[in-house]
């Protein structure tokens, strides 16, 4: 099995995300770090904490940074709530964090490993960039990254600019300058990575545990998303994304392109500038994924929700 990281701010689709991640197969979840984002760092790792704790699952979950590399936290309660995961009801936390910091954990995990580390960051970059910042050479030892983050056309939190890269454009350049293999899976698929009521009702009959979950995380998830300004007919799965595409490329359809982030735009702060038509010369630095097959990607988490007990 690939191993993974999977750098989250739960919040609703990355709970999901990391489900479809513990669920599978094909991948073994080597850690589990949180940032600040959805809502502030000691929420989200309470979050990934009673999540875990809900499926009697115990790992290792390291707590990163609590605030973006220079900028103040934009959180995210309008879409996921007071607790960045409401809905459910979840138990307290049966375990403790680690001791480790995010870094430190990751740090460890990669370089212990005998194949190279694939990241799958799901919220703002912060730790992400604090790593290559304090461990340069980790870079050597990591497989690629695939994240959720950006798009090629239009913002979801400013006209321009999407949630993550927005919280932390400082981070999310670094990143992007990291010369690793990136994989963005921006708004542009993952706004066609919507889950419908029937979808919904589907997981919830598998009747186990894992599924119940994931329908109320839904229901609650569907209520900003079904506001008429978006105009959804169920709500996305944005970081559900970056697991299936490590999970089934083939399920998805991307390019590459040259990808820079705008850190200093008076109205498009937090951008990520995807050269679509590649007239810059500059470099293709990022996989740029821009459609899915939604049925398929579906079938994908319904069949590994039915695997848990
Ligand atoms: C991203 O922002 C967050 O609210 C979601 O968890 C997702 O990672 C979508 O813009
Ligand atoms: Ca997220």
């Amino acid at each position: 099995a690939k191993p993974v990281i999977i750098d989250c701010d739960p919040g609703h689709d990355d709970a999901i995300a990391l489900l479809l991640a513990l669920g599978s197969n094909e991948i073994d979840v080597k850690g589990i770090t949180t940032v600040a984002g959805n809502q502030t760092g000691d929420k989200t790792i309470n979050n990934a904490l009673r999540v875990l704790s809900y499926l009697d699952i115990e790992k290792e979950v390291a707590q990163g940074a609590t605030k973006p590399l220079v900028r103040e936290l934009i959180t995210a309660a309008a879409v996921h709530g007071e607790s960045g995961l409401e809905g459910p009801k979840l138990p307290d936390p049966a375990f403790l964090k680690s001791e480790k910091s995010a870094i430190e954990s990751m740090n460890e995990i990669i370089t212990n490993s005998k194949e190279k580390v694939t990241l799958i960051p799901t919220g703002p970059l912060t730790n992400i960039a604090n790593l290559f910042l304090s461990y340069p050479e980790i870079k050597d030892h990591i497989e690629e990254i695939v994240l959720m983050g950006g798009a090629c056309f239009g913002g979801n939190w400013t006209p321009a600019a999407e949630f993550n890269i927005l919280v932390d454009p400082e981070a999310a350049d670094i990143v992007f300058r990291s010369g690793l293999p990136i994989t963005m899976c921006g708004l542009d698929v993952t706004h066609k990575a919507q889950v419908f009521k029937d979808d919904t009702e589907r997981i919830r009959s598998i009747g186990n545990k894992a599924s119940k979950l994931v329908a109320e995380l839904l229901d609650y998830f569907s209520i900003f998303h079904m506001n008429p300004n978006f105009g959804f007919d169920g709500p996305p799965l944005h970081d559900v994304c970056a697991v299936a595409y490590v999970l089934d490329p083939s399920i998805f359809i991307a390019k590459k392109h040259n990808v820079e982030i705008d850190m200093t735009g008076e109205l498009t702060v937090g951008a990520t500038v995807v050269d679509y038509y590649d007239n810059t010369g500059r470099e293709k630095n990022v996989n740029v994924v821009f459609d899915l097959d939604r049925e398929k990607f579906i079938d994908m988490l319904y069949n590994t929700l039915k695997y848990f007990n």
